[in-house]
This record gives C-alpha cells, structure tokens and sequence, in this order.
C-alpha cells in the first residue's frame, strides 16, 4: 500500500484547511453501522477494500472504531486509512496503527493519491463555507475506485443526532437523519444537524424544511404510541412521512434504529445539480 500523502504521483500537496479537531469516541456508531448495512455490498465486491477516514480530529479513536466495526461486520480485510491535514495530529495517531489494516497519514480533499472504494468524512465541511462543499465533492469522488461512495455528515459532541449525505460521482444520492430515540424530544432538533450544504437551507419554501416538518407533524400525531416504546413511535412516524409521499429509500430495520434515508432529489436546495456526469 502506498504510504498515505504520497499514492499514484507521488507527493500530494494536502487540500483543505486545518479546523477544530474535536472528536469523541463512539460517536460515529450510528453512521458506522449505516456504513456496514448499506455499504456492505460494495466493500465485500471490492477488488481493493480500502476505506479512508478524512478528518478524524485531535484523536484517531473515531478511525479506530471504523476499522474495528467493518472488519466484524462486513469483511476482516477491509483497510482503513485515517487522512487528516493537521500534522501534529497524524503524528499523535501513530501509536494507534495497525498496518496495514490501520494506518494514518497526512493528506486532504484529494485523498492523499489514494484510491479508496469508500470515504467518511465527518464533522469536516461543516467547518468550510457552503461554496467550498460542492468542489470539495468533486475532489474526493473523482479520487474514488469506479463505483466508489462518499459518506459526509455531521453530528452532536455524543453521535446522539447525526445526518449524512450520500454521495457519488454524480452528486447526492439521498441524505439519511439519525437520531437516539429514547432521547429524542422531536425531529426538529436534527435541524441542527444537517450537512452545510442543507443547513442554511432550512427556510420555508425547501424541501429539506418541508422534511423536517413532516417528521415533526409524524412525531407528534404518533404520541399515542410512546406507551409502546420510541421506537414504535417513530416507526410510525417514518410510515406517515412515506405515505405522504416522502422517496423513503430505506425499509423498518433501519428505522427501529433511528433512521430514516430520503432520495436526495426530495430535499436538493433550489437551483442543485449534478457534481457532474456520471463515468
Ligand atoms: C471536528 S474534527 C472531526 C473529527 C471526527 N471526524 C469526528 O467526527 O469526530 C474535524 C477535523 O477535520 C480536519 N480537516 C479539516 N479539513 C480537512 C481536509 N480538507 N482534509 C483532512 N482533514 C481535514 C481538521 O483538521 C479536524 O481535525
């Protein structure tokens, strides 16, 4: 495996800008299990299992847990490689490699010359401006294997609210809301958590507020069933947003969990199109 910071040309000038490195452990369970359900087809078909963590922060953990999670559950070879612009922190991470399951190296938005089949990154463009998103789209899908995936989203300091977008090389795919639902007071608090290129968006008139408010309108026509559990709560929430007519892309396992996934087209801010062709 090419070291991390100098894949196919050799040495890679990183893309991006160093930010806040908060991170948590655990916090990214909720998209790490999404990862493992709904990516799990794709890595366990890859020729080159390899998945890039960008962004990982002041401390690896968030990598590790990754690599832990998809190794159990999706393939025992898969290779993580924990990117981040900070050198300082790459350098803090070493002791946490594994090679060459685990590896962490210097690298931004172009992927440090690596060519993964799937890239999380979290709690990273919400620190960049709204403009800076859609290029930073392009840069990192054009450096993904053929078929390759994007996942970028945001999350609380506790991973209890989280929302992430799907994204290929033809743009957003659909975004998934995630929340720990013996906790939760109402959908509306997800708001907070929407990937920058939705959150300014949340205005009435959008698709992505329109969303929102079902699932809130859902939430509280489905008090009545809080005496059976949230889940069941939201179980019904997520099936009177459907039967609106909401594109629900996923099916009631995942939303016993919390979630629910929409096509992205349903909530694209006006004026959205495609971060280019497909290949
Ligand atoms: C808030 S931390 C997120 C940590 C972890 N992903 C999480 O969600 O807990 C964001 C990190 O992203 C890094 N970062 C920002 N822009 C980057 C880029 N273009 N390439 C790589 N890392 C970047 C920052 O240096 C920072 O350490």
């Amino acid at each position: 495996m090419p070291p991390a910071g100098a894949g196919r040309g050799g040495a890679v000038r990183p893309v991006g800008a160093v930010t806040r490195g908060t991170t948590t452990p655990n916090r990214l369970r909720r998209v790490d299990n999404w990862i493992a359900a709904t990516c799990g087809d794709l890595l366990r078909d890859a020729h080159d299992p390899l998945v890039v963590d960008l962004g990982y922060g002041a401390s690896p953990v968030t990598v590790v847990e990754l690599r832990a999670r998809l190794a159990a559950a999706v393939r025992p070879d898969v290779r993580v490689v924990g990117l981040e612009i900070d050198p300082v922190r790459v350098a803090a991470a070493a002791p946490a490699a594994d090679p060459p399951w685990l590896v962490f190296g210097r690298g931004g938005f172009e992927l440090a010359g690596l060519r993964p089949v799937l890239v999380r990154a979290f709690n990273v463009l919400r620190q960049y401006a709204e403009p800076e998103v859609a290029p930073a789209w392009r840069t990192m899908t054009g450096a993904l294997q053929p078929g390759g995936v994007l996942v970028e989203g945001t999350c609380d300091e506790l991973g209890r609210l989280a929302c992430w977008l799907l994204v290929d090389a033809t743009g957003p795919r659909s975004l998934t809301l995630a929340a720990r639902l013996s906790t939760l007071d109402s959908p509306a608090t997800l708001a907070e958590r929407l990937p920058k290129t939705l959150i300014h968006h949340n205005v009435p008139g959008t698709g992505v507020h329109a969303l929102i408010r079902a699932l809130e309108e859902g939430w509280r026509d489905a008090a009545p069933y809080a005496t059976f559990g949230p889940r069941q709560r939201w179980r019904r929430t997520v099936e009177a947003v459907r039967a609106a007519g909401w594109p629900v892309l996923d099916r009631p396992a995942r939303w016993r969990l919390g979630e629910v996934t929409v096509a992205w087209p349903a909530v694209a801010p006006p004026g959205d199109s495609p971060v280019r062709e497909p290949r």
